[in-house]
């Protein structure tokens, strides 16, 4: 009889929230003939996704292959630059492995950080805001990839060693003809030149600058194949003269040193730092001759493994004119020299001669440098090019 009782609110409520329960379960249960529909879909996106997967794989792979034959293209072609610049091409050795990898990374990072979608509320911002009256972009350097910077190091360092043989296997005429038409080699050849001696335990120019320091302001100083003029820069007070092949400063007067725009005797010392490299430098030391004035003196500093024989150098100057008065080979690299023009009729030992003597007219006539012939001297003889070993 209970069921014909009326139902209390209470046993409605639970009926219904039964009901509905029933529902879920119901809607939930798979249907028997939606089962084999529902694996074969599953399947289907399966294999969908493998199949993305492997394409994703096989355009990476693509990807990579492109990009190693780009890099072999580039090695071959810095091959034949540096064999045009008369290099055997040893820093160009094929790139290793390890290279070649870093620059596979280093292009995946930087597609990476160019797929990257503007997501800051800042630079969606500037998305939307027009964009402002076009001003002329400043020139943005691209940044350059190690494996790309170890190839500019290469090409640098062939290019380096190319202008240092062109400096000492010509005459200064030719080489002032080379530097003047192309300037910028001069700042290549510095640049390699700079790295060079940053590995000597002393650079001879901070040598001549610390003796020319305590000397009076007013010794007229030659600084002959200056350079960047260093010893100009750190003198300022000094009156000194510098020359070059290119004027790298307004410090630094452009000529061969051959040929001085200098008056006769009208220099107190002379420095030849490392720049004796012409074939005819003996015509240098011969110019320095001339413009230094009596008494003048004569400062040089070259590479030790240029000298086939000191003496004979030493004997070569003689017959220029000049007397020798210090030298200094303590050094690993470099000796230094310190010769003078006597002044005429002067003996060796820096005693005059009685003017108008057979002894003066004698030594003048021994001196005259202009009576020299250089080609006896044999100036290539005597000192050998520098030839920088590859690093
Ligand atoms: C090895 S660098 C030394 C530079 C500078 N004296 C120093 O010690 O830093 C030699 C310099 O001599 C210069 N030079 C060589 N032959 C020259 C010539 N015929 N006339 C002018 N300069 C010359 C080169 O251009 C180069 O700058």
């Amino acid at each position: 009889m209970a069921g014909l009782l009326p139902k209390s609110k209470k046993d409605k409520k639970a009926e219904k929230k039964a009901a509905a329960a029933a529902a879920v379960v119901e809607e939930a249960k798979p249907v028997e003939s939606e089962k084999p529909a529902k694996e074969k879909k599953d399947k289907k996106d399966n294999i969908k996704a493998d199949n993305a997967a492997s394409k994703k794989q096989q355009q990476l792979a693509k990807e990579r292959e492109k990009l190693l034959e780009a890099l072999a293209r580039t090695n071959s072609a810095l091959e034949e630059l540096q064999e045009s610049l008369g290099d055997e091409g040893e820093d160009a050795a094929p790139l290793a492995k390890k290279d070649v990898k870093s620059a596979v990374q280093d292009k995946k990072k930087n597609k990476k950080e160019e797929a990257a979608p503007t997501t800051t509320k800042k630079e969606k911002k500037a998305a939307a805001t027009p964009a402002p009256a076009p001003v002329a972009p400043a020139a943005k350097q691209p940044k350059l990839t190690k494996l790309q910077e170890q190839m500019k190091k290469t090409l640098a360092g062939g290019k380096f060693r190319f202008l240092n043989e062109q400096l000492y296997t010509t005459t200064g005429e030719e080489a002032f003809d080379l530097f003047q038409s192309k300037p910028e080699l001069f700042d290549e050849y510095h640049e390699g030149f700079r790295s060079q001696v940053e590995l000597w335990p002393q650079n001879p120019v901070d040598i001549f600058i610390s003796q020319l320091k305590p000397m009076s302001k007013d010794t007229v100083i030659a600084d002959l194949g200056c350079g960047d003029a260093q010893i100009s820069a750190e003198l300022p007070k000094h009156n000194v003269l510098s020359f070059d092949l290119v004027a790298k400063n307004d410090r630094v007067t452009a000529c061969d040193i051959a040929h001085l725009p200098l008056e006769d005797a009208s220099v107190d010392v002379a420095i030849f730092c490392l720049s004796l490299m012409g074939t005819d430098f003996l015509k240098f030391l011969r110019e320095a001759y001339r413009v230094l004035k009596p008494n003048g003196k004569l400062k040089i500093s070259e590479v030790i493994s240029r000298f086939t024989d000191v003496d004979a150098f030493v004997a070569a100057l003689n017959a220029l004119g000049f007397e020798l008065k210090d030298s200094d080979s303590s050094n690993k690299m470099f000796i230094m020299f310190d010769f003078i023009k006597p002044a005429p009729g002067a003996s060796s030992s820096g005693k005059k001669a009685k003017k108008g003597s057979k002894k003066a007219k004698v030594q003048e006539e021994v001196v005259d440098p202009s009576n020299v012939d250089l080609e006896e001297l044999d100036g290539p003889s005597l000192l050998k090019p520098c030839i920088y070993k590859k690093r």
